[in-house]
Parts: structure tokens; C-alpha cells; sequence
């Protein structure tokens, strides 16, 4: 495949529907890690290494030197929104980033501004921005979408775009006919079907061009037969769903352990209190309520009842998120978890993950657009499902089960990028290692 990966020639464009918190967080943390003012911790992408050869640990490149990856310093950002701060404005009003690094960088936010945005407030009851299209139908608002892409891209000069929700966490809906086909969902536009969420429109403006898009909410966005059918055909890739950020990471990484071992678990109760604006859209039920659905498929996941129902046949998982301005963008979850062990003797263990939301998701959004840019450069098209382990509910091909523990997620990025390269993948290192120890009979 190497062959085939196209060189990251020119400039990228990062366009983000939802110039809030963490997208304001992601661009500010670029542009200062461009400056030489911070550095971009927590960005596989970035600071990741990768072993190569037979495990020996010899050749362990960086990522970035690894594979072909767009430049920081060749980057453009831009997005939509239904309010018309512009970047610096929207990280100020986030408070995450601390405003003395904020305003080292003031000139360079500004010039960020958003463009409108599509938006339905049936979707989002608890805002009610106003720098919004005044579009006809949904089909009209597409179309101004791809206009604002082409123009957004003829402006900065750029090469190659890649498009990332960082919007709102839509109401929950189920799939329905509309969203079946492309002839059906196409129609569903020019007929401004009420069951196509604005997320969906800014995907389709995206996929109809060949322009990949990956889901940051748990939104059904991308997840429809539709849209993934118009990627194969448009070859762009497409991904999702949520950003696996604070307690799904703790979770994914936690139940392994406990799985790996046989533990029993028997409840894990998780709740969170956040106050951005965020946890306000959460804060309405039919909101919250896709957020949930994305939350709790990761236990099953990893745990497998139907294979081990007596360590995890009865378990009992609770999600709660409570909106509490007074902690702003620091979410402080807690997790209770009730295990047993040998002979079904009752342990506990108790997580108290005092995060920062954004802090946690930027870099997950830079390595996600890196990422999508080097697959549509490789002719990797349709649902990446090797970039779950970004992904709290990951969205896979074919309706293949997902993956959800950490770890075995980032052995299959890894072995994709080795296998783009032309390396060979590693599956278990440790193994060769211990192979290679056994004297010889
Ligand atoms: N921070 C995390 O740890 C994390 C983890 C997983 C997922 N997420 C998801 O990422 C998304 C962004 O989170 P955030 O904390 O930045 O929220 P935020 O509320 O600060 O930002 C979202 C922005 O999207 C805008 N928006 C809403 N509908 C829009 C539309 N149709 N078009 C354009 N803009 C629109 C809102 O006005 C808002 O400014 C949310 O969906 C959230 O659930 C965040």
C-alpha cells in the first residue's frame, strides 16, 4: 500500500461544525504548539511512537516520521456555528485555556470566525443561537454547505479538506426509511424531512464531495446506510461516533483488567457532574438519552455476559450526567464498581476522575482529522473503524461487532498504519519475545 499513500502535499483544512469548547481548545492548543508556547500532550499523533520489526524494541519511530501525516504548520481551521463569536471569543466564553495564553495568540483566534450554521432547534432544545442559514429545505442547506467548503478552501489555498463534528449532541432518533438509501435520504432533503438532523446534512455536503467526515457526538450522523453508502461511492472516509474521553476511557481501560483476571463484576454505577455548555444540551432528557445509548454499549463490549454469564451475566450499569455550572469545563466524575472475586467474595472499587472535558478531547479531534487526511491520501474510504479507539461508540463495517478495549484498539491503529507502510503488523510482541528465549531442543 505504501505506494499508494499520497504524499501530504499543500495545505489542510480542519472545517469543525461547532466552534464551542473543544474545537476552541483543539485550535488554540495547534496554534500555540505551532508558536512554541505549549506542547501537544496527549496527541498520539504527535508525541506517539511505533514498534516495528520483530519485537526486538530496536526501531521504534515516531509516528509522525512513521507514516505520512499533514503537518501542524500546514493546517487551516474554519467551521460553522449558531453563534457568531469568533474563536478566541469561544474560548474565552469556554474557559478552559487559561486567558494569559489566550491572549498571547488573540490575533490568530480572531481571524477564526465561524460561518452560519445549519441548525434545527428540535434537535437542541437548550440553545437558541441565531447566526444560523436561513435555508428553504434541507437540500437548500446542503448546498449552501458545499458552496461554504469550496470557498473556505479556493480562499486558504488549500489542497485537502477534512470535516469533524464538534457540534452539540443531537436529540435521539432511530434510523428510519429516509435514511435507508441514497435516493431516499436525497429526497428527504429536497422534501426537508424533519428525521435528517442537521448533523447529517453538514456529512452529506461532505461525503457528496469526496471529502471525509468523522462524528465527535454520539449522534447518528454518519451511522446510517446512506451516508456510508455515499462514501464507498464518493470514496471519502467516514467515522464515529463520541469523543472517548474521562469516564468511557477509565472504563475501557479498567474492564480489560478486570476481564483479563475473571473478576466478576456486578453493578458500575457511573455519574458526572459538568457545567459547560455541553452538560446544559445534556441536560435535556431526549439529549442525554443519545448520549447514553453511546455510553453504555462499552461494558457488554468488553465483558462478554453471553460468554461468561457467571462473572457478568447480572451486572447492573447505571449512567447519570448532571449539569452544574459551577464547575465549568471540568467535569468530575465518579465511578462505584462492585466486583467479586474468588469463591464470589464482594470487593469495590471506587474512581474519582477529576478531568477537564476539552483538555481530554482536543487532541483526540487533531489525531481524528490527521488520521482521516492520511486515510482518504491512502484510498482507504468508508467506515475507518480502526480509528475507534478514539471513539466511545465506535461505528464498524459490514455490522461487525465493535471493539471497545483500549488496547486492542490501538494495536489495530498501529497495525493499520504498519500494514500502510508495508510493515509487518505485531500482534502480540511479547510472544515473539518469549519465543525467541525458548533454547532450542
Ligand atoms: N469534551 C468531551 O470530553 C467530549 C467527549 C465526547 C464527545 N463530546 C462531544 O463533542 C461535542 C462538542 O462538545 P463541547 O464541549 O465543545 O460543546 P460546546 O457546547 O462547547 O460546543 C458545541 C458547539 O456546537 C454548536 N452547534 C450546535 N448545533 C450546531 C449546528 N447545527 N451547526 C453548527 N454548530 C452547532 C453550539 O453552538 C456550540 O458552540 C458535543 O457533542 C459533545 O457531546 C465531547
Amino acid at each position: 500500500m505504501k505506494e499508494q499513500v499520497l504524499p501530504a502535499e499543500g495545505k489542510l483544512g480542519i472545517l469543525l461544525p461547532g466552534l464551542g469548547a473543544v474545537a476552541s481548545t483543539m485550535i488554540a492548543g495547534v496554534i500555540a504548539t505551532n508558536k512554541g508556547l505549549s506542547k501537544p500532550i496527549g496527541s498520539l499523533t504527535q508525541t506517539g511512537h511505533i514498534e516495528l520489526g520483530s519485537g526486538t524494541g530496536d526501531r521504534f519511530p515516531l509516528i509522525r516520521d512513521f507514516v505520512p501525516l499533514a503537518n501542524l504548520e500546514d493546517v487551516v481551521f474554519g467551521g460553522w456555528d449558531i453563534y457568531e463569536d469568533n474563536v478566541y471569543q469561544a474560548a474565552t466564553h469556554a474557559r478552559v485555556l487559561d486567558q494569559r495564553l489566550l491572549d498571547s495568540i488573540r490575533p490568530e483566534l480572531e481571524l477564526i470566525k465561524p460561518m452560519r450554521a445549519f441548525f434545527d432547534r428540535d434537535y437542541v432544545r437548550n440553545l437558541d443561537g441565531k447566526f444560523i442559514k436561513q435555508s428553504a429545505t434541507r437540500w437548500d442547506a446542503a448546498q449552501e454547505l458545499i458552496r461554504d467548503i469550496d470557498n473556505f478552501k479556493k480562499a486558504n489555498n488549500l489542497s485537502r479538506v477534512v470535516v469533524i463534528w464538534t457540534g452539540s449532541t443531537e436529540k435521539y432518533i432511530e434510523a428510519s426509511a429516509v435514511h435507508e438509501t441514497i435516493a431516499s435520504f436525497e429526497a428527504g432533503l429536497k422534501n426537508n424531512d424533519a428525521a435528517i438532523a442537521p448533523s447529517m446534512v453538514y456529512a452529506y455536503a461532505a461525503v457528496s464531495q469526496g471529502i471525509p467526515f468523522i462524528n465527535g457526538a454520539p449522534n447518528l450522523t454518519t451511522d446510517i446506510p446512506a451516508i456510508i453508502q455515499l462514501a464507498r461511492k464518493n470514496k471519502a472516509a467516514i467515522g464515529g461516533k463520541d469523543f472517548k474521553t474521562g469516564q468511557t476511557l477509565m472504563k475501557t481501560v479498567v474492564a480489560p483488567g478486570l476481564a483479563a483476571r475473571s473478576l466478576g463484576v456486578s453493578g458500575w454505577y457511573s455519574t458526572n457532574i459538568l457545567g459547560n455548555r455541553d452538560g446544559l444540551v445534556l441536560d435535556d432528557e431526549e439529549n442525554f438519552k443519545t448520549k447514553e445509548v453511546s455510553k453504555l454499549g462499552v461494558l457488554e463490549d468488553i465483558l462478554r455476559p453471553d460468554l461468561h454469564p457467571d462473572l457478568y451475566g447480572d451486572l447492573y450499569h447505571k449512567i447519570r450526567i448532571n449539569y452544574y455550572p459551577p464547575h465549568g469545563d471540568n467535569k468530575e466524575s465518579w465511578d462505584n464498581i462492585d466486583i467479586f472475586g474468588w469463591l464470589n467474595y464482594p470487593m469495590q472499587i471506587k474512581i474519582n476522575f477529576l478531568c477537564r472535558d476539552s483538555i481530554l478531547a482536543a487532541p483526540l479531534v487533531l489525531d481524528l482529522a490527521l488520521f482521516a487526511d492520511l486515510a482518504q491520501r491512502a484510498g482507504m474510504y468508508g467506515v475507518q473503524d480502526w480509528l475507534s479507539f478514539y471513539l466511545k461508540s465506535p461505528q464498524t463495517q459490514h455490522g461487525v461487532p465493535a471493539e471497545n478495549d483500549i488496547f486492542k484498539q490501538l494495536n489495530t491503529l498501529k497495525n493499520v498504519l504498519r500494514t500502510m507502510m508495508q510493515e509487518e503488523p505485531l500482534d502480540i510482541p511479547a510472544l515473539t519475545a518469549t519465543q525467541e528465549t525458548v533454547p532450542a531442543l
